[in-house]
């Protein structure tokens, strides 16, 4: 038994570390990758030709831009876009110079939890797209959705690239969804990447390129619990390891340590022991298909109106309204 009191974990983030640590079998979670040093990772995957979640998401957004603005503009007298996790935006700025170049009245407004992404997003679009207006604003999803409601005035799209609903599990997926859909009045819609099921191999290598970009960024958990809570992980004496399941469609992330240890986390006053081979499961990355999507909609509340795909089917874009009497 750990001596820890409840004072010691005055925050979310040492809660979940003592609780996810704790716990048989161990876990951590995904969304505390991402400090300034995750951000960079992230980047970097983003980039690795492995990943090809990227590449397919600009393909979609640029083929089908003119169709996508249509819809988003629809009749009425212009619309705010709601991007939640913008990050740098450079997806984004393929419709945002559509819309600039057409003269489309919308205003865009990035929402990020990282001030830094929203400060070097603002001051890019000012440079490349001065004519766009922008609103940017720092926050987690689920904080701000709360302020979104109150967006009432005109149409609003609301926009999540990237796939990262797969990062979480059906139910808060749902949870999510469900969310997004009570921010909604009956004309608005939601706008939402969701990465396909496809040759399991593909998926694999996506998550497990050999210049190690993507261990990196997995072990920078570890890292961050070794800066931020005074850990002493030996960060190399774990082994990132990907599995892919084609009957769920799941991609899950673990660090496995590689031979028996003993680690302490001061701040949390704990002492974790690791068995040879015991693993920290860190990430899902969940792969959809037209089903699964029209079930997490109709679970949300919502209903898909349409979706665009690259040419290969590796991702998709789907386009959701709020269901009628819901
Ligand atoms: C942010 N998210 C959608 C990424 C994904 O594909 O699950 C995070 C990531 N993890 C490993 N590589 C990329």
């Amino acid at each position: 038994m750990n001596p820890t009191t409840p004072t010691m974990l005055d925050t979310a983030f040492k809660k979940d570390v003592f609780e996810g640590l704790s716990s048989f079998p161990k876990y951590l979670y995904s969304k505390y990758i991402y400090d300034a040093q995750g951000d960079k990772l992230f980047q970097d995957i983003m980039a690795l030709p492995e990943y090809y979640l990227t590449n397919c998401e600009f393909e979609i957004l640029d083929t089908h831009k003119g169709e996508i603005a249509s819809l988003f503009r629809g009749s009425g007298n212009g619309f705010d876009l709601i991007e939640l996790g913008a990050g740098d935006g450079q997806k984004t700025k393929v419709l945002l110079r559509y819309f600039a170049e057409n003269q489309f009245s919308f205003v865009y407004k990035p929402i990020d939890i990282s001030q830094n992404a929203i400060d070097d997003l603002t001051a890019s679009l000012a440079q490349e797209l001065p004519s766009v207006q922008v609103d940017p604003e720092k926050g987690m999803y689920f904080e701000v959705l709360n302020r979104i409601k109150q967006y009432n005035e005109r149409k609003k799209v609301l926009m999540v690239l990237g796939s990262n609903i797969g990062n979480l599990l059906h139910p808060k997926a749902i949870e999510f969804l469900s969310k997004l859909k009570d921010a909604m009045n009956p004309g608005d819609l939601l706008f939402m990447g969701f990465d396909q099921k496809k040759d399991p191999q593909t998926i694999l290598d996506a998550y497990n390129d050999p210049t190690g970009v993507t261990a990196d960024f997995n072990k920078n958990l570890l890292h961050r619990i070794n800066k931020e809570l005074d850990g002493n992980f030996d960060t190399d004496a774990f082994k990132h390891w990907e599995v892919y399941d084609p009957e769920t469609g799941t991609a899950k992330s673990y660090l496995v340590a590689t031979q028996a240890m003993q680690v302490r986390i001061e701040a949390l006053d704990l002492t974790i022991d690791f068995d040879p081979w015991e693993t920290i499961h860190t990430e899902i990355s969940q792969k959809y298909d037209d089903k699964v999507v029209a079930w997490l909609a109709n679970e949300s509340g919502l209903e898909i109106e349409t979706f665009f795909s690259d040419a290969k089917g590796y991702y998709k874009n789907y386009v959701f309204r709020r269901k009628e009497h819901e």
